[in-house]
């Protein structure tokens, strides 16, 4: 299928990225439907999305109008028979391998036979769901960063069931809702930036461990001699010290190797629930929940 070709979009799941990718594609002036088991969810999602719209408008980078028209192309439901007619699928719920098979299966049996079946999962690499569908072919990951409305890179992950076509139509629909796609041949658990990103946490925490320098001396070296926006400590903090966490609890499951559990260090701040911005404490101490984005 040709990305002209592409009329509708259905996004699953109205968490932190599902709502954002919706209004990413309603901005780009496709027909979006919006899917989420939870009511509540869902209106949590409307709710964050006309808070962020509202900003925009203030700051003058969209005008009320075009904020309209782009809720009007979003349809919020509970259903997945409104499916029916869609052209890709973007999956952004829950992060657990089962769940994500089971919507699979039943995106399969709705969705028209040509659709693609992408899922924004940043770890469950998509020749794990693949085959809960009669369509691998049309199946990849289309991974966005968080936050969706704000960050432009995207990366596709073509797996070794996803079509030449499937991946050429994925880039080509990324890049028509203006973000910058980066394509990945072969999967690999993590993908580019967050493997990147890994290396760089694990070398902070061994220094800062190891006695080497502060968490605040690190992060100023990070920012000031590799000019990097944001510290891996105060990066930590924006993310969540237990995402950080369950990320290498994850890995340390798969492959049994000591090396792959959490750092010591990080354990610590989650037993104490100091988890970052979130809590007000993590590595660095907040005086309030800081400015969603
Ligand atoms: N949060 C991030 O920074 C980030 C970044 C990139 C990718 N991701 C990926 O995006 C996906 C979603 O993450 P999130 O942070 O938005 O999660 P979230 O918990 O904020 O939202 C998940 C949503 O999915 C809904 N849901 C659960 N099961 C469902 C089902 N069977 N059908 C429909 N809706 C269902 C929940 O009600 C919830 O609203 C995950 O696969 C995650 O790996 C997350």
């Amino acid at each position: 299928m040709p990305v002209e070709n592409i009329n509708k979009v259905a996004v699953i799941g109205a968490g932190t990225m599902g709502a954002q990718i919706a209004m990413v594609c309603a901005l780009a002036e496709y027909q979006v439907v919006l899917q989420d088991v939870s009511p509540e969810s869902l209106e949590k999602g409307r709710g964050i999305l006309e808070e962020q719209m509202g900003k925009r408008v203030k700051k003058g980078r969209l005008t009320a109008e075009e904020v309209e028209v782009a809720f009007n192309r979003i349809v919020f439901t509970t259903s997945l028979n409104d499916l029916y007619d869609t052209d890709i699928v973007i999956e952004a719920i829950v992060e657990k391998v089962d769940i994500k098979r089971e919507l699979f299966t039943k995106l399969d049996q709705i969705t028209p036979a040509h659709a693609i079946l992408a899922t924004n999962s940043s770890t469950i690499v998509s020749s794990k769901l693949a085959d809960a569908t009669n369509r691998p072919d049309k199946v990849c990951n289309i991974h966005f960063f968080n936050p969706a409305l704000v960050m432009e890179l995207v990366e596709v992950v073509r797996g070794p069931h996803t079509s030449e076509e499937t991946a050429e139509t994925a880039m080509a629909f990324v890049k028509s809702i203006n973000k910058y796609p980066v394509l990945l041949n072969k999967e690999i658990s993590g993908f580019v930036a967050n493997r990147i990103l890994g290396k760089l946490m694990d070398e902070a925490v061994y220094l800062l461990e190891n006695g080497i320098a502060s968490h605040e001396d690190i992060d100023i070296v990070c920012k000031k001699a590799l000019n990097h926006p944001i510290g891996p400590f105060a990066l930590m903090d924006l993310t969540g010290i237990d995402v950080n966490y369950l990320v290498r609890m994850q890995r340390y499951q798969e492959s049994g190797d000591e090396k792959d559990k959490p750092a010591k260090v990080v354990q610590e701040k989650v037993e104490k629930g100091e988890l970052g911005r979130k809590t007000g404490k993590g590595f660095y101490t907040y005086e309030s929940t800081p400015a969603k984005v």
